[in-house]
């Protein structure tokens, strides 16, 4: 029996799920029920009637389906993928500038820790951070941990005055200003599509700024044929399954990003033959990360 059989078969025993993000690997993502973006993902488990789920991304996401579905089995193929980004923000700077600014929310973009989304007002994630900054009843908005992020959000929702963290993707931050130019030289005819986890430097070439799920709508919908993409290259999967006469172009030093890349399927098949790598998280930190996570759920509606 091949792998990809023997996964299918344990995981109808087990009845268990597989969720993927755009990032992990293309032969990961083939054999997932259900992949997408941060937003997606953190929503589709609370529905699903299977006991277990493989959560087949890094540790904030894993966290974040425990928290909204405590009472399933959440599996994580890579323990150790981690998300750099996640822990670039701390307690105390919450609670310095709580004390310094009345009319204050505290919004953690979901790429986070629990930690730290206790500490917080509201989650967003790259899909829906300027929908819900905007409906906000506070002026003062403190948005951790992606400096990059936020910038973007308070260029669109420029009501708000923002106070930034000094957090960022190393995956995006790592991305070239040069090398998109290269590529746009190269490849005149071509729309430049960004995630906003990219330097300013590089948003600024964009002709369209969104999560992954919104670049692969993006590049479905255009009537162009070539693409520049700035974002980790595992979306191109995708991109290429729904537009297979379409060209998808990178910047040279393509981006990858390592955690996500830990997960294969070997380590699936393993998480479902041992039930290894059980996602924990204690019921007070559970309860106090729920309400910023519900929140995000609602206003996003
Ligand atoms: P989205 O898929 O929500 O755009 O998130 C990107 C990301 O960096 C996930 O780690
Ligand atoms: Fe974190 Fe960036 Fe990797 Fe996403 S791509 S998991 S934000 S390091």
């Amino acid at each position: 029996m091949s792998m990809v059989e023997e996964i299918k078969k344990l995981k109808e025993e087990k009845n268990a799920v597989i969720l993927a993000h755009y990032y992990v690997p293309a032969e990961v993502q083939q054999i997932a029920d259900y992949v997408g973006d941060s937003f997606y993902l953190s929503g589709v488990a609370v529905d699903l009637e299977a006991q277990t789920i493989v959560f087949c991304g890094v540790e904030f996401m894993g966290e974040s389906a425990k928290v909204l579905s405590p009472n399933k089995t959440v599996l994580m193929p890579a323990a150790d993928a981690d998300c750099p980004m996640a822990h670039m923000a701390d307690p105390e700077t919450i609670k310095k500038v709580r004390e310094e600014y009345e009319d204050l929310a505290v919004v953690c973009y979901i790429n986070s820790t629990a930690e730290l989304k206790k500490y917080s007002d509201v989650c967003v994630t790259s899909s829906n951070a300027v929908q819900i900054v905007r409906a906000l009843p506070q002026k003062n908005i403190f948005f951790i941990p992606d400096r990059n992020l936020a910038h973007y959000v308070a260029q669109q929702v420029p009501e708000k005055n923002f106070v930034y963290n000094e957090g960022f993707c190393p995956t995006h931050e790592r991305m070239d200003e040069e090398e998109v130019l290269e590529q746009k030289k190269l490849h005149p005819e071509a729309e430049v599509l960004a995630h906003p986890e990219c330097n300013k430097t590089v948003l600024q070439h964009a002709d369209y700024i969104g999560s992954t799920k919104g670049i692969i709508q993006y590049a479905t919908a255009s009537k162009k044929q070539e693409f520049i993409i700035c974002t980790e290259e595992g979306v191109g999967y995708e991109l290429q399954c729904q537009n297979p006469e379409k060209r998808f172009y990178y910047p040279k030093s393509l981006p990858v990003c390592p955690n996500m890349k830990k997960v294969t399927l070997e380590k699936v098949l393993h998480v479902l033959k041992t039930g290894e790598n059980e996602v924990q998280v204690d019921v007070d930190l559970r309860e106090k990360t729920k309400l910023p996570l519900e929140r995000m759920l609602q206003l996003a509606k």
